[in-house]
């Protein structure tokens, strides 16, 4: 009866976690381990669906309340599709974001929403990771990252410098709100000066 192991990557946009969370998958794989990387939000064939009517368009498409519930909406198809039968045989299951994003992008935007976040996630998920790993970068060097990209997907990078200024607050706040959970990565330096020091966070920690 094994139980697998669920960890998650987080980090404001262009922190570099989207990269991490796949090369730690690509060495898991190469080691011969069950893996399996999944993103939110989507991860799952509903939740991508629902991924499109949250990432593209408008900044002020939704009210902050409508898009909690989105993502929430995509985040119980995910972990009940799959993120919980991936566990239950037994696979580390990578996941890049998942309800802290919501704890920290949605408490960014007005703080008070946070409670109802929290209260959501217990209500309708009920799931903490084993174990996140938080990818810091400054603000700055996150923004032009992002917008980089050009990936059309831009709603939330789109609301500009102070909004990231607040998620780097927020991620920080996280690490003090769940001290043995969540362990901040340093974001700067080149790819595979961050990959080290993703694999040194988890020495003695994975199955
Ligand atoms: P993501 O695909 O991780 O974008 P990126 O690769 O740029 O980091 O996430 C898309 C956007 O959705 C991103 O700006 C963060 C935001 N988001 C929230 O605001 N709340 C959430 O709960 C999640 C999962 C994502």
């Amino acid at each position: 009866m094994s139980e697998g192991f669920f960890l998650t990557f987080e980090g404001a946009d262009g922190s570099g976690k989207s990269t991490q969370a796949r090369r730690l998958f690509e060495a898991l794989q190469a080691e011969g381990v069950d893996a399996v990387l999944t993103r939110e939000p989507g991860g799952s064939k509903g939740a991508e669906e629902i991924r499109r009517l949250l990432v593209e368009g408008d900044p002020g498409r939704w009210s902050a309340e409508t898009e909690i519930l989105l993502f929430f909406a995509a985040r119980r198809d995910h972990l009940e599709r799959t993120i919980l039968p991936a566990l239950k045989r037994g696979a580390i299951v990578i996941s890049d974001r998942f309800s802290d994003s919501t704890r920290v992008y949605q408490g960014a935007a007005r703080g008070e929403l946070r409670e109802l976040v929290d209260t959501l996630h217990r209500l309708m998920i009920g799931k903490e990771p084993d174990l996140t790993l938080v990818i810091d970068i400054d603000a700055e060097t996150g923004l032009k990252r992002g917008l980089a990209r050009n990936s059309g997907e831009d709603r939330f990078e789109e609301l500009g410098a102070g909004f990231q200024q607040k998620l780097r607050q927020g991620y920080r706040a996280l690490l003090t709100d769940f001290p043995t959970r969540c362990i901040g990565i340093d974001g700067k330096g080149d790819e595979s000066m961050v990959a080290t020091r993703v694999r040194d966070a988890l020495k003695g920690r994975l199955p």
